[in-house]
C-alpha cells in the first residue's frame, strides 16, 4: 500500500526527470522537509521499523537492524542524517577518493525499467577527503556510518596506498567501519586490485602508512564478475590479511545479465539484472568463509524476500540501492516489518540465527 503511494505520486514525477536530476530533486526535497519543524520527526515515525530481533553485531558494532544504504548514494555525506532517519540501520557514504574529482561526463546514469535496472559509469565523482569531512563532522551520528574508500582517477596505481589512506585517515575518526573499494568498474585499473599480489600490496600498504593497524574495522568489496576459484583465494587473503569483513557484490559488467532490446549503455549494472548472481557469490563466500569473516550482502534487494534470500545465502548484513530508486522510500519499513514477521512465524528470536541456514528455511 504504502509503495502504491510511491508509484502513483512521486515515482511517475521522478522518473519523467534524467536519473541524476531525480536523485539532486529527491536531495532537495529532504533538505526543504527537514527546514520545516516537526515534518522530519513524523517522517521518522513513518518509516522506521523498531524490533530487537532484528538488531545485528558485526565486526564488534551494533547495528539497530540489518538493512543500509549501499555506497554511491551518499557520495558526498551530506544525505547521512537523513537516511539515518528514514529506517535505514547504517549507511555507507562514499566512494570517497583521497582527491575531489568531477567523474564522468554526464549522461552518466542510464534506467532501464524494463527489467528494473540501473547502468551507471558515474566515476566516483566526490568531494574528496577533506571536504567530505568539512561535511561530516558536525553531523550527529546516530546510527553506524561506513566510509568506503577509492581511488583517484589521476592518482597512479603505484601511489593507491597513500590516496586509500588520505581518505581512511581522515574519515575513520567519523565512521563506525571502512571499506577498501577494488571493485568499481568505472574507474580504469581499480579492478586490477583484485588480483592477489596487487590486493596483498595495497591493504598491508594502507595498514602500514596508518601506523600498523586500521583504526577502525576495515571491509574489503569485490566484484560479482570474479570466478569463484579466485573469489576463494581473494577471501582466503582477507583472512590473512586480517580484514573484518567482506561486501558483496558491487556491480556487473556482464552485459548478458541485462534483459532489454534497448542499448545496453557501459558502466555497472545494478538492480534486478544482478540479483541472482550476487546471491550466488554470497553463497559461495559463506561456504567457504563458515562464518570466519561477516558478509554485507547487496545486489538487487527489492524485497522482504530478496533481503532474507541474501541472509539464508550468508549475508549478516545487507545494503540496497537500485531497489530504493524502484520501490521508494518505504522499501526499509517494508523490508524489515518482512523479516520480523518471518522471526515470528519460525520462533526465531533473532535474525542473526538466520545468517546460512539456507538449507533449513528454502521455501518456508
Ligand atoms: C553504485 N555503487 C557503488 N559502489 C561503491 O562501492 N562505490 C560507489 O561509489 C558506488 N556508486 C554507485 C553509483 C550508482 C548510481 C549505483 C547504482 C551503484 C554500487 C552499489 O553500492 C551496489 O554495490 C550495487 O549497486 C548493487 O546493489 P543494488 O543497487 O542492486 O541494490
Amino acid at each position: 500500500m504504502k509503495n502504491y503511494l510511491y508509484d502513483i505520486t512521486l515515482k511517475p514525477f521522478f522518473f519523467k526527470l534524467s536519473p541524476e536530476d531525480a536523485h539532486d530533486l529527491s536531495k532537495n526535497l529532504l533538505s526543504f522537509a527537514d527546514a520545516m519543524p516537526g515534518v522530519f520527526s513524523i517522517l521518522q515515525e513513518m518509516f522506521t521499523y523498531r524490533s530487537k530481533r532484528l538488531e545485528v553485531n558485526a565486526f564488534g558494532i551494533q547495528f539497530p537492524n540489518p538493512l543500509g544504504m549501499a555506497a554511491g548514494f551518499d557520495k558526498t555525506g551530506e544525505l547521512y542524517p537523513f537516511l539515518a532517519r528514514l529506517g535505514f540501520g547504517h549507511v555507507e557514504v562514499g566512494t570517497i577518493t583521497g582527491e575531489e574529482q568531477p567523474g564522468n561526463p554526464k549522461p552518466r546514469l542510464f534506467r532501464y525499467e524494463e527489467a528494473e535496472s540501473l547502468v551507471n559509469r558515474m566515476g566516483f565523482n566526490n568531494p574528496g577527503a577533506l571536504k567530505a569531512k568539512k561535511t561530516i563532522v558536525s553531523q550527529k551520528k546516530t546510527i553506524p556510518r561506513g566510509i568506503n574508500a577509492g581511488k583517484t582517477k589521476l592518482v597512479e596505481p603505484e601511489h593507491a596506498v597513500f590516496d586509500y589512506t588520505k581518505t581512511i585517515s581522515e574519515l575513520a575518526p567519523l565512521s563506525d567501519y571502512g571499506v577498501i573499494n577494488i571493485s568499481s568498474p568505472n574507474t580504469p585499473g581499480l579492478r586490477d586490485f583484485q588480483e592477489l599480489g596487487a590486493m596483498k600490496e595495497l591493504v598491508e600498504g594502507i595498514r602500514k602508512e596508518l601506523g600498523g593497524e586500521f583504526p577502525i574495522p576495515m571491509l574489503i568489496k569485490f566484484a560479482p564478475d570474479l570466478e569463484e576459484d579466485q573469489l576463494r583465494v581473494l577471501l582466503d587473503a582477507a583472512l590473512e590479511l586480517r580484514l573484518d569483513g567482506v561486501i558483496l557484490t558491487n556491480t556487473t559488467i556482464d552485459k548478458a545479465k541485462l534483459q532489454t532490446k534497448r542499448q545496453i549503455e557501459t558502466g555497472g549494472i545494478s538492480g534486478k539484472a544482478l540479483k541472482d548472481l550476487s546471491t550466488q557469490r554470497i553463497r559461495t563466500a559463506y561456504e567457504h568463509l563458515q562464518g570466519r569473516l561477516p558478509i554485507i550482502g547487496v545486489g538487487g534487494i527489492f524485497s522482504g524476500e530478496d533481503a532474507l534470500e541474501k541472509i539464508l545465502a550468508g549475508a549478516s548484513l545487507v545494503q540496497i540501492y537500485t531497489g530504493y530508486i524502484y520501490k521508494g522510500p518505504f522499501l526499509p519499513f517494508q523490508i524489515l516489518e518482512y523479516l520480523d514477521k518471518f522471526l515470528q512465524k519460525n520462533k526465531v528470536d533473532k535474525i542473526e540465527r538466520l545468517v546460512g541456514m539456507e538449507k533449513n528455511f528454502m521455501r518456508n
